[in-house]
């Protein structure tokens, strides 16, 4: 586990590498996909976003773009998972940047599995690891500008100790590092007050502040969404 993508290695030696933005990247990727989007392609530049979206049929994209928890101006959307209704999403390509969830994304996108997880899409990707069995799975949380997110680290916590239940093992089996520990005492102490916890947590505040109660409830909920988002070309995600 590592808390922000700023403390993964430039050389990713993962065979799968999961991106957690639990606010609200990867949850708002999860709802695209879920509601009938065709693909998700992300970015780190707004400008890059803009110049790739504009060879693409006017029809069959939607931009999305977030920078410091708001919508950026001209963009069809901003970075609400409640924004990507079916009617708005199915058959589009989602062309998106936020502030670190896609950073995060770009970080890990040359590992061989790319994937990205959110509580609400929990039970779906522990059930592919389980399928699977990557030998080594790197879960990076987006954090916020290079420090530790709470938000994250509980969802990193509930992948480990749902794939330890259902391996019927321990923690420590996992042989993760001393984050991965972390992560899953924090998922232990608040797996059932998550939108609590989501209310301590400073982007949380920031959410709050700009009205986003709803999104922090969404985003909050435990295996809600049955979808794997996974890296098909690089640099776009698909339904796995
Ligand atoms: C991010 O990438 O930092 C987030 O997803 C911010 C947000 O809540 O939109």
């Amino acid at each position: 586990v590592f808390h922000t993508p700023e403390l993964v290695p430039d050389e990713v030696t993962a065979d799968c590498a999961i991106a957690i933005d639990v606010l609200r990247a990867t949850t708002t990727m999860a709802a695209a996909l879920a509601n009938g989007a065709d693909s998700i392609q992300f970015f780190s530049d707004l400008d890059e976003l803009q110049r790739v979206s504009e060879s693409w049929d006017a029809g069959k994209r939607l931009r999305a773009g977030e920078r410091g928890g708001q919508k950026v101006e001209h963009f069809d959307l901003g970075n609400s998972p409640l924004e990507c209704t079916p009617d708005l999403v199915r058959d589009r390509r989602l062309f998106i940047s936020t502030t670190n969830g896609t950073r995060a994304l770009k970080k890990i996108q040359t590992a061989p599995i790319v994937l990205t997880a959110a509580l609400t899409n929990r039970e779906t990707v522990v059930r592919y690891l389980l399928e699977k069995q990557p030998e080594t799975v790197w879960i990076v949380g987006a954090g916020w500008e290079g420090t530790f997110a709470l938000e994250d680290t509980v969802c990193a916590g509930a992948i480990a100790q749902r794939l330890a239940d259902q391996m019927g093992c321990k923690i420590g089996e996992l042989s993760g590092n001393d984050e991965l520990i972390d992560a899953v005492t924090l998922y232990r102490h608040w797996q059932t007050e998550l939108l609590e916890l989501f209310h301590h947590a400073s982007h949380g505040k920031r959410l709050v502040r700009l009205d986003g109660h709803a999104d922090l409830k969404y985003c909050s909920e435990l295996d809600t969404v049955d979808i794997l988002p996974i890296q098909g070309e690089t640099g776009v995600l698909v339904r796995g």
